[in-house]
C-alpha cells in the first residue's frame, strides 16, 4: 500500500554546447510502511574515548593541576631525547623486519606544568628527584630549596592552559609532602585569578619531621577566572619536598571523587552512548610494547599512579583508569569496551612484537581486566574491583582484541585470545580489526564482529552510503569503530558533518550487519590538537559540540527501530528552453 509518496525534482543540464532542453525529472521515493526491513540495533550509537587531544587529562578527567606527580617528565625504558624530540627504543617492525625512524614531541627543558616566582630578591631553585618516594610506582617528587626569602616564593601550576575558577564553588586540594626539620616557615595554598588576585586562600599544615604528609584541604573562590592558577607559598629558607598536589572541584559529573568535568562528561552524556570504547585507539598498542597503556597501572590511589607517555605526544596520568572509565559507563548507562593489547605495538608507529613466549601474559592481562569488571568478588580481580570501591559487576560488553593491527602474526593472536575469551565468557563480543593494511582475507578463524575503520573526504562518504549493501552477509556483523569526515575540512565544518549523516544513513539501511558506530576521535581541548577533526571541544572555560555532535545527537535521538522498504522512481515530467551560450577565455599582451 502506498502511504506517503515524497517528490523531488532533479535538474539535468546537458553539458553539450548547442542544447537547448533541459528535462525536470521527478524522483519519487514510495515508502511501504507495512513492509518491514532490518532492525536497527539499540547498541548502535556509542563513543570513542582515548587519551589523545588531552581528551582525558586537562578535559573529560576533572584534575586541574597539570603534572600533580611530577611524573610527566618520565620517558619511556629505553627511550632517549635528542633537543625537542623523544626517539623509541629501536624495535623491529615485525612485519618486515626493519627499525623504523620514528620521533616523537618531546617538551623537556624545565619541569612541566610547574613554576617557581621567587620576587626580586628571594632565591629559590627546584630539582625533581627519586629520593624516599612516597610511592614506588610513582617515584618522582619535587625539592624545592629555598635559599632566601624577603616575600613569599611561589610555586605555581597553571593547569591546562589555565584553570576554570567559579566563583563559590569548592575546590579540594590534596598534597603529598616533607618538610626538612631546618624549615621555620609556613606553607600557603592560594588560588590566583590571571591577574594575580587571591581568589581563595588556606593554611597548609606545616610539620618539619622530614616524613611524608598526606594532606587535604578545601579551597572556596571568591570569583570566577578560567585562566586561574595554583600557588603553594613557601615563606622561609629551607627545603620541602611534593610527591603529590591535587585539584579538583568538588562538584564533579556525579559528584564522584577522582571524577569528571561536569560539562564536558555531560556532553558526552547528551549522546546518551550505547557503548564506550576505551582505551583507544593508538595508545592501546604503544610506540613499542613499553610504553603501551595498561590497565593495571591505572587502578588504586591516583598519588601512586605512574601515568604513561601517550602515543599522541604527552604524558598521561593515567587518572581517568579503568575503575573511573567503568563507573562513567554505569552512570550514564553504556555498555563497557575494553580494547586489550595482543602483544603488538602500534604498527604505524615501531610495530614490535611481543616474544611468542610471551602471548599468555597478553591473554592473561585481558581476562584479568574483563575479571576485573564482571568477576565475583571471590575471584582475584573480582576482590579488587570490591576494594577499590565497587562489589558489583560493572556493564562490561564488548572486548576489541587489538587496535588497528594487521598481518598474519596478529591473526594468529587473534584466534588465541578468541578462544580464551569466549572459552571463560562466552556472552562477551568480540572484535576483529578490520584495516584496509591487511591486503587479502583475513587469516583467523572466527570472529563476532569485524571493526573498520574510515578517515575520509565528505566525497567518500556522500558517494559510499552504499557501502555495506555489499558487503558479506552471515559471517560476522561490523562495528565501524572510528568514522568521521576529517580530509580537507579543517576541524571540521558542515559539509563534512552532512557527508556523516548520509553514511550514518547507510549504515542503518544496513542494521542487520551494522550493529555499532562511533566517531572518532571524540574530544579535543582547544589548545592541543593533535588530531585533525574533533567532535567536541572545550577548554578551561567551556564546551562545544560541533556539527558532527549534532549529526551524532540526531542520530541517536531519532534512532528509527527498523527500516522500511522504499523504492525510487524517476519520471521525466517537462521540459523548457534556455539561452544557449559560449564559455571563452582570452589573452591579450601579459594579461590573460
Ligand atoms: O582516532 C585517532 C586514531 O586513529 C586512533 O588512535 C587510531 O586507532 C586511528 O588510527
Amino acid at each position: 500500500m502506498r502511504i506517503r509518496k515524497c517528490i523531488l525534482t532533479v535538474l539535468f543540464l546537458p553539458l553539450v554546447a548547442g542544447c537547448h532542453k533541459v528535462s525536470h525529472v521527478s524522483e519519487e521515493v514510495v515508502v511501504n510502511l507495512r513492509q518491514k526491513g532490518t532492525d536497527i540495533s539499540s547498541s548502535m550509537y556509542g563513543v570513542f574515548f582515548e587519551e589523545i587531544n588531552h581528551a582525558g587529562d586537562g578535559g573529560l578527567y576533572a584534575e586541574l593541576v597539570q603534572n600533580r606527580s611530577f611524573e610527566e617528565d618520565e620517558i619511556p625504558e629505553g627511550y632517549r631525547i635528542e633537543g625537542t624530540k623523544l626517539i623509541p627504543l629501536a624495535k623491529p617492525y615485525h612485519l618486515t623486519g626493519e627499525i623504523r625512524e620514528r620521533s616523537f614531541e618531546w617538551y623537556g627543558g624545565k619541569i612541566r606544568g610547574w613554576n617557581l616566582k621567587t620576587g626580586d630578591l628571594s632565591e629559590a631553585s627546584m630539582r625533581l628527584t627519586k629520593e624516599r618516594p612516597m610511592y614506588p610506582t610513582a617515584p618522582n617528587n619535587l625539592e624545592l630549596f629555598i635559599q632566601k626569602t624577603t616575600g613569599a616564593v611561589q610555586l605555581v601550576n597553571e593547569g591546562y592552559w589555565g584553570m576554570g575558577i567559579r566563583q563559590n564553588e569548592r575546590y579540594h586540594l590534596r598534597t603529598i609532602v616533607r618538610v626538612d626539620p631546618g624549615y621555620k616557615g609556613t606553607l600557603t595554598a592560594k588560588l590566583l585569578s590571571e591577574k594575580g588576585d587571591i581568589l581563595a586562600r588556606a593554611l597548609l599544615p606545616c610539620i618539619p619531621d622530614g616524613e611524608w604528609h598526606d594532606m587535604t584541604l578545601v579551597l572556596t573562590s571568591v570569583a570566577t577566572d578560567c585562566k586561574s592558577s595554583l600557588a603553594i607559598e613557601f615563606d622561609a629558607p629551607g627545603k620541602v619536598w611534593l610527591d603529590y598536589v591535587s585539584l579538583f572541584p568538588e562538584n564533579t559529573f556525579k559528584k564522584r571523587q577522582n571524577g569528571l568535568r561536569k560539562d564536558v562528561a555531560e556532553m558526552v552524556a547528551g549522546l546518551q552512548p550505547a557503548f564506550f570504547r576505551w582505551p583507544g585507539g593508538c595508545v592501546v598498542e604503544g610506540i613499542t610494547l613499553n610504553n603501551r597503556f595498561e590497565w593495571k597501572k591505572t587502578l588504586g590511589d591516583p598519588a601512586a599512579r605512574p601515568g604513561e607517555y601517550s602515543t599522541w605526544g604527552y604524558h598521561c596520568s593515567y587518572g581517568f583508569g579503568y575503575y573511573e572509565m567503568l563507573q562513567f559507563c554505569e552512570d550514564i548507562g553504556a555498555k563497557a569496551m575494553y580494547v586489550c593489547n595482543v602483544g603488538l605495538s602500534c604498527q604505524f608507529r615501531m610495530g614490535e612484537a611481543s616474544e611468542k613466549s610471551d602471548i599468555s601474559y597478553y591473554i592473561d592481562d585481558c581476562l584479568d581486566a574483563i575479571e576485573y569488571a564482571l568477576g565475583d568478588t571471590l575471584t582475584e580481580w573480582g576482590a579488587r574491583r570490591a576494594a577499590d570501591g565497587h562489589p558489583a559487576p560493572f556493564p562490561l560488553q564488548y572486548i576489541e582484541i587489538g587496535n588497528e593491527n594487521w598481518g598474519d602474526e596478529y591473526d594468529r593472536r587473534f584466534d588465541m585470545f578468541y578462544q580464551a575469551i569466549k572459552q571463560k565468557y562466552p556472552q562477551l563480543t568480540l572484535i576483529y580489526n578490520e584495516m584496509p593494511e591487511r591486503n587479502g582475507p583475513m587469516g583467523i578463524t572466527k570472529t563476532d564482529m569485524v571493526d573498520p575503520h574510515y578517515y575520509v573526504a565528505p566525497e567518500f562518504f556522500f558517494r559510499n552510503t552504499d557501502l555495506f549493501d555489499h558487503y558479506e552477509r552471515g559471517k560476522h556483523t561490523v562495528y565501524v569503530g572510528e568514522y568521521s569526515c576529517n580530509r580537507g575540512v579543517g576541524g571540521g565544518n558542515m559539509w563534512a558533518a552532512l557527508s556523516e549523516a548520509a553514511f550514518i544513513g547507510g549504515m542503518e539501511r544496513n542494521g542487520d550487519l551494522v550493529k555499532m558506530a562511533s566517531y572518532a576521535p571524540l574530544l579535543e581541548n582547544r589548545n592541543n590538537r593533535k588530531w585533525p577533526t574533533n567532535l567536541i571541544w572545550f577548554d578551561s572555560e567551556q564546551v562545544v559540540g560541533r556539527g558532527s555532535y549534532y549529526v551524532q545527537k540526531m542520530a541517536v535521538e531519532n534512532r528509527p527501530t527498523y527500516n522500511v522498504a522504499n523504492d525510487k522512481v524517476l519520471r521525466a515530467t517537462d521540459t523548457a528552453s534556455y539561452v544557449p551560450g559560449h564559455i571563452g577565455f582570452g589573452s591579450w599582451a601579459t594579461a590573460v
